[in-house]
């Protein structure tokens, strides 16, 4: 399972496609269009919000499960573009949980009016409508993908959800209703066209597991902006620690043999709420132009900061980190030198150890053996701090910039070699 340590934009996309060269299948189990992978393949960058990104692997199964809510025009698109690339040749490759809750035009049309009346409260959320889409699931009122392909049930579900929806749309937000008609229209296409794509997932899952296949669990978002454990209000809407892929794609946690969070080599956050390492400086500049930290779902300038330790331990005990990767190591270059947070004070302040930075390029980096001196020690800093093992470094953008220490689906779990 790969999870983020920190407010999401760890560079998951990136550490997912590594090893799913590696994987039978790759699972998506929560959050939906509001995260943003960005994979870079041969200087093409293909960014996709909803689908794995295992996705760009051909013969790899890849599973969108239950706790995903699904906007399926985004969905739909990024099944267009993948075919124009010619890749999800064979439609068996995605699985669609009938399950999986359906983002309407009425929760995107929600969020946005929220956040413009929220003045200085606002979450800063993507506007995709992922908080009232799982709103609508834990209030028994939301519309699934079960629904969505079936006409007739979609027209009595919407029948039954929109005089309440568009009570609240009119009185409480003022705006104009949405139309059933014009809804009914859209998404009973949409299912039409996604209808071939939506399964029983949880039999697909289980049955791999059973056979011994090799599963990449793809978390979305980050720890810290989990709803239970992270900053809330200023969170997102959905589970996003380890434990929520196994609600999230219907699976026990016996069947999870690894869990590799993925940490930024400093901090990143889009969007409200607190922050103790941000650098709203000359230094958070640099850190986002060198990392071209901006967000690839909204184009958001990402708030920048360093590594924030008393994060990451936290994120390991809620996630069980079993193995890191660390990202972007190569944006702190050049830094004369780099602060660490290591815990926070009695005021809840960042205290802070200064480690010297390195000169060299890292780009071609490919063992540990080969990093500078101080980027190793930074490297060997975090892993002494969190007691946990770092599997992998990445250096730069671009697939197979990387050091790979170890790689837990090397071996098909004590089997012959992949
Ligand atoms: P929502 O998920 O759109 O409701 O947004 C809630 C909060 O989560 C906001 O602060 C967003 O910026 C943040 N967020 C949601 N998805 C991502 C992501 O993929 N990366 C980083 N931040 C995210």
């Amino acid at each position: 399972m790969i999870v983020g340590t920190q407010w999401g934009d760890e560079g998951k996309g990136k550490i997912v496609d590594i090893f799913t060269k590696y994987a039978d299948m790759v699972v998506r189990y929560q959050g939906g269009a509001n995260a943003g992978h960005t994979i870079v393949v041969d200087g093409v960058k293909t960014v996709l919000h909803l689908l794995p990104s295992g996705i760009l692997h051909e013969g790899v199964k890849c599973l969108i499960g239950n706790g995903v809510v699904l906007d399926p025009e985004v969905c739909i698109e990024e099944v267009n573009l993948l075919k124009s690339k010619g890749l999800l040749k064979n439609d068996s490759n995605l699985v669609i949980s009938l399950n999986a809750h359906v983002v309407m035009p009425y929760h995107k049309l929600i969020d946005k009016l929220r956040e413009e009346s929220a003045g200085k409260g606002k979450i800063g959320t993507t506007g995709r409508g992922i908080g009232p889409c799982y709103e609508d699931k834990i209030t028994r009122t939301g519309i699934r993908v079960a629904d969505m392909i079936d006409p007739a049930r979609l027209k009595e579900r919407l029948n039954e959800v929109l005089l309440q929806k568009n009570s609240y749309i009119e009185k409480v937000l003022g705006h104009e209703p949405v139309s059933l008609d014009e809804i009914f229209k859209k998404y009973s296409e949409f299912g039409s066209v996604l209808k071939k794509y939506a399964k029983d997932a949880v039999d697909i899952l289980n049955d791999a597991i059973e056979a011994k296949k090799n599963i990449l669990f793809e978390g979305a978002q980050g720890t810290a902006l989990d709803v239970d454990h992270g900053t809330y209000p200023f969170v997102t809407s959905s589970t996003t620690i380890a434990g929520g892929a196994c609600s999230g794609s219907g699976v026990g946690p016996t069947a999870i043999k690894h869990v590799m969070g993925i940490a930024k080599a400093y901090t990143t956050r889009v969007g409200s709420g607190p922050f103790p390492t941000e650098q709203d400086n000359e230094i958070g500049e640099r850190l986002r132009k060198n990392g071209g930290e901006f967000g690839a779902t909204t184009g958001r300038p990402r708030r920048c900061g360093w590594l924030d330790l008393a994060l990451l331990k936290r994120s390991k005990v809620l996630n069980g980190l079993t193995l890191l990767a660390i990202t972007k190591l190569d944006v702190l270059t050049g830094f004369e030198k780099i602060k660490v947070c290591t815990e926070y004070d009695a005021k809840g302040d960042p205290v802070y150890i200064e480690l010297d930075g390195w000169q060299e390029d890292l780009s071609r980096v490919r063992s540990m053996d080969e990093l500078p001196p101080n980027a190793k020690k930074y490297i060997e800093f975090m892993e002494k701090s969190l007691g946990v093992k770092v599997a992998l470094v990445s250096v730069g953008p671009e697939r197979g910039s990387d050091v790979i220490v170890q790689n837990p689906l090397w071996r098909k779990f004590g089997e012959t070699q992949h």
